[in-house]
């Protein structure tokens, strides 16, 4: 095959592979598709990979390259395979984390092999080089998000993962430490691009100087940035560091004029984006306001409920069996700690107990219930509840009224009617589950814990509501149990 026969073939590829990722995208909005959708985007990046490779290696790599790209291959496939069948789902952010620090890294690492060579051409110290105006913003701009989000993602990682405090870590002076590393880092950019647009000229050796300074600025920012950012709102951060990750990788295809990085990144970089800004959304908070830092992580119980003159009232598993043996609509609530003791499937155990009395049984689904978006989605798809009857906020919130008894199970703030109520409440206008609606309320936790957003939750001393005190999946099958004696 020609070289012009194979670059139309490598285009006609990258057009086939980015047709892929759309489609897969499309099929990722339900659970039904959501596997096939994520196949298909897996196969359209093997078909690029496999195209690039092929373009450039036309007897141009040699042994040791490809020893390379193998080992390459080989160590991330394998890393990747790994994780991906013996990950708990309960750490999945991090993980999501840890990808874009490195997608991010890898992005700015290509830029800045790039701006090593300056602009592809080598030059010695001394010299000073032609540069190109466009291809040094993009480089720049590849450079400072890749780095952002590098650091950024690492120390989100290293929040959730425990090795830094989850709490907001509030540094003397970080704030200024943030402005200057933004106006510092964004002036010698333009600098650069004017050096890179022929307006001024420096030499070799002032063009690398000034280029580390743009660089670390970003690598300091990433830092200050996530640092007082609390626990709650990690999962919204990784969500914009993976747009970031996208806008980085997309500004790399530009820098080696690569259309398929161009087009992945933008997707990314768009569905980060639209992720980001439907989170915030359910949580009722503004992305600046996530961003400012300091929002929950008060541990402990929830001593002021007490205070207050509430009585917590406890039902024993024979007593909470039987409300929920003779219901004639039982809407179960799923949440965080439903997830944290993998009782998805003794709940579809209990569900299925139910519905062989006669009893019309169906899940509510917060869309931030959890600690990642689709969380309980993905989580009760893997006990293979029918779709059916995962039942959205909006669609499910109407049937509490008719609804015998709602079991909540490891769900809190998704479920606080202080949302609702309470204007000096942290969560107020975030949309719940209105569970307190229900004829009965059966909440199922440890103890009188606290949520992510770390305040009281006043439908635990609602006269409607019982606790049963008990980790998630030891409480359902001892409920599973009692039902079963009913
Ligand atoms: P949370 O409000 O975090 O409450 C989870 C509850 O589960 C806790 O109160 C805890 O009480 C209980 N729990 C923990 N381990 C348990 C176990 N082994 N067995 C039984 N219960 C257990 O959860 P939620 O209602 O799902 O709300 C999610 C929160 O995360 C919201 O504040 C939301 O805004 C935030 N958030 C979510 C997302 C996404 S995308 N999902 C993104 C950002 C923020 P005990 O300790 O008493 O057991």
């Amino acid at each position: 095959m020609s070289t012009t026969d194979l670059g139309y073939a490598v285009q006609l590829a990258f057009i086939v592979g980015a047709a892929l990722f759309v489609i897969g995208l499309h099929l990722m909005n339900s659970p039904a598709t959501a596997r096939n959708g994520n196949r298909l985007s897996a196969a359209g990046m093997i078909i690029a990979v496999t195209a690039e490779i092929a373009f450039v290696s036309q007897g141009q790599i040699g042994l040791g390259n490809w020893a390379i790209i193998a080992g390459g291959l080989a160590l991330g496939g394998g890393a990747g395979l790994r994780l991906a069948r013996t990950l708990q789902m309960t750490a999945m952010p991090q993980l999501v984390s840890l990808f874009n620090a490195v997608g991010g890294g890898a992005a700015g690492l290509l830029a800045l092999s790039d701006f090593l060579t300056l602009n592809g051409q080598r030059v010695l110290p001394g010299d000073v080089p032609g540069l190109d105006g466009w291809r040094t913003f993009f480089i720049l701009a590849d450079i400072l998000v890749g780095s952002v989000t590098f650091t950024g993602s690492l120390i989100a990682t290293a929040k959730l993962m425990g090795i830094l405090r989850g709490r907001p870590i509030l540094i003397p002076g970080g704030r200024i430490v943030s402005w200057f590393a933004v106006v510092c880092g964004l002036s010698v950019s333009i600098v650069l691009i004017l050096a890179g647009a022929g307006v001024v000229t420096y030499e070799t050796q002032v063009l690398y100087t000034l280029f580390a300074v743009a660089l670390v600025c970003a690598l300091i920012f990433g830092v200050t940035m996530v640092l007082p950012i609390g626990g709650a709102d990690m999962p919204v951060v990784i969500s914009l560091l993976n747009a970031f990750t996208g806008t980085a990788v997309s500004m790399a295809g530009f820098v080696v004029n690569n259309v398929m990085l161009i087009v992945a990144g933008a997707l990314v970089g768009a569905s980060g984006a639209i992720l980001t800004r439907l989170m915030a959304n359910a949580m009722n908070r503004s992305i600046p306001n996530i961003l400012m830092g300091g929002f929950g992580g008060r541990e402990g119980t929830q001593a002021d409920l007490a205070t207050e003159g509430g009585t917590v009232r406890e039902v024993s598993v024979d007593d909470a069996a039987i409300q929920l043996a003779y219901a004639s609509k039982v809407v179960i609530v799923p949440g965080y700690g439903l997830a944290v003791a993998q009782a998805q499937h003794g709940v579809r155990e209990l569900a299925d107990l139910l519905e062989a009395r006669g009893i019309e049984v169906s899940y509510a689904i917060h869309p931030v219930a959890g600690r990642m978006p689709g969380h309980m989605n993905v989580l009760l798809a893997e006990a293979n509840v029918p779709y059916p009857q995962l039942r959205e906020m909006d669609d499910i919130n109407p049937e509490f009224e008719r609804t015998d008894v709602a079991l909540v199970i490891g769900a809190n703030d998704v479920t606080n009617p202080a949302a609702r109520t309470d204007r000096s409440s942290p969560i107020y206008g975030m949309p719940i589950l209105d569970v307190d609606r229900a004829k009965s309320i059966i909440v199922v936790k440890r103890s009188m814990g606290r949520g992510y957003a770390g305040i009281d939750n006043p439908l635990y001393v609602n006269p409607k509501t019982g606790m049963f005190f008990a980790d998630a999946k030891d409480g359902i099958q001892q409920l599973i149990a009692a039902v079963k004696e009913v």
